[in-house]
């Protein structure tokens, strides 16, 4: 059966200093490097593509914008639609909603962190019941070792998330708010009244707080069975290219092709992924493709 595309609009926010990973990213986008045999973008349009999303806005610097336009074009390669902003500055996550305000014409979205990596059996159901939320934010929780360098979710005596913290020395509880926002149509008019914080940044926390404050947050837990990966500093980089490269020779499956779920969700017909499959010629990405071609 084929599914109809979801109403919201996706944001790959793809902006960002890097800084962390300096002196690599001093030439080079984050989002651009790869995560072992992708471009680290490629993961996160995935999980919006695998939300059944189409129309997707890519936010990036303005140095590195033409960069991500030769890397993904108009989209039309996976049957999506690209439309590309520039962040000035990289003033925050919240400024992504101010930046897409025109791009969104008062849509629903789903953003996600450019380098954010996610995998796990079940995320296509837990993606469809954030979707399937017209009103309101939806978040995502995910249990971390080291809660006190992320968004902490605090939750009441009935397991509500009662508050979120960013970057707390005592963390309420264990569970981080991935890069992965569900928000409604309000969230630029919200992201708008949003002030600077300490660090002269429009915080994702305190756009999420406007949600919650008007009883409209919803945090889902992510299980153990998810891998939620993000790719900021050289270890976790390498650690989420080994995590991927372990997973794709153990299943001979690939984790994040865009390719690949765009000719899934009947995006793109045979034809079209074997033109791509033929721009790969015969390195283990083309293969890949021409399995699936064979299969179908
Ligand atoms: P961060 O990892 O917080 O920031 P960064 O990528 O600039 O790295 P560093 O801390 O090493 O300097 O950002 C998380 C993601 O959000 C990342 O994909 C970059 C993106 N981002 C923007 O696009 N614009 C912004 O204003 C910020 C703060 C982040």
């Amino acid at each position: 059966m084929i599914q109809a595309a979801s109403e919201r609009k996706g944001i790959i926010l793809a902006g960002g200093t890097g800084s962390r990973l300096y002196p690599i990213t001093l030439g080079v986008s984050k989002q651009l490097l790869p995560v072992y045999d992708k471009p680290m973008v490629y993961y996160p349009l995935s999980v919006l593509m695998l939300a059944r999303i189409r129309e997707i806005a890519v936010i990036t610097t303005a140095e590195d914008r033409g960069a991500f336009q030769r890397l993904l074009g108009d989209g039309s390669q996976w049957g999506v639609r690209f439309t590309y902003i520039v962040q000035p500055k990289p003033e925050g996550l919240a400024q992504a909603y101010v930046l897409a305000e025109d791009f969104l014409e008062g849509a629903g979205s789903a953003m996600v962190l450019g380098d954010n990596i996610f995998f796990g059996h079940g995320f296509l159901e837990l993606l469809s019941v954030a979707d399937a939320r017209r009103t309101g934010a939806t978040v995502f929780g995910y249990r971390v070792a080291d809660p006190e360098r992320y968004g902490v979710v605090a939750f009441d005596h009935a397991g509500k998330a009662a508050g979120i913290v960013e970057k707390p020395a005592q963390p309420p509880s264990d569970f981080a708010v991935t890069g992965l926002y569900f928000l409604d149509g309000s969230a630029p008019s919200r992201a708008r009244d949003v002030r600077p914080s300490s660090r002269g940044e429009l915080e994702i926390t305190t756009l999420l707080e406007s949600y919650l404050q008007d009883g409209l947050l919803t945090v889902e837990k992510m299980g153990r069975g998810y891998a939620w990966l993000d790719t900021g500093t050289h270890a976790s980089l390498l650690d989420a290219g080994n995590f991927v490269r372990t997973l794709e020779e153990r299943q001979g499956l690939q984790s994040g092709s865009p390719d690949e779920i765009a000719f899934s969700n009947h995006w793109i017909d045979s034809q079209q992924l074997a033109h791509r499959a033929a721009m790969f010629g015969k390195n283990a990405y083309g293969g890949y493709l021409d399995r699936l071609l064979e299969q179908a």
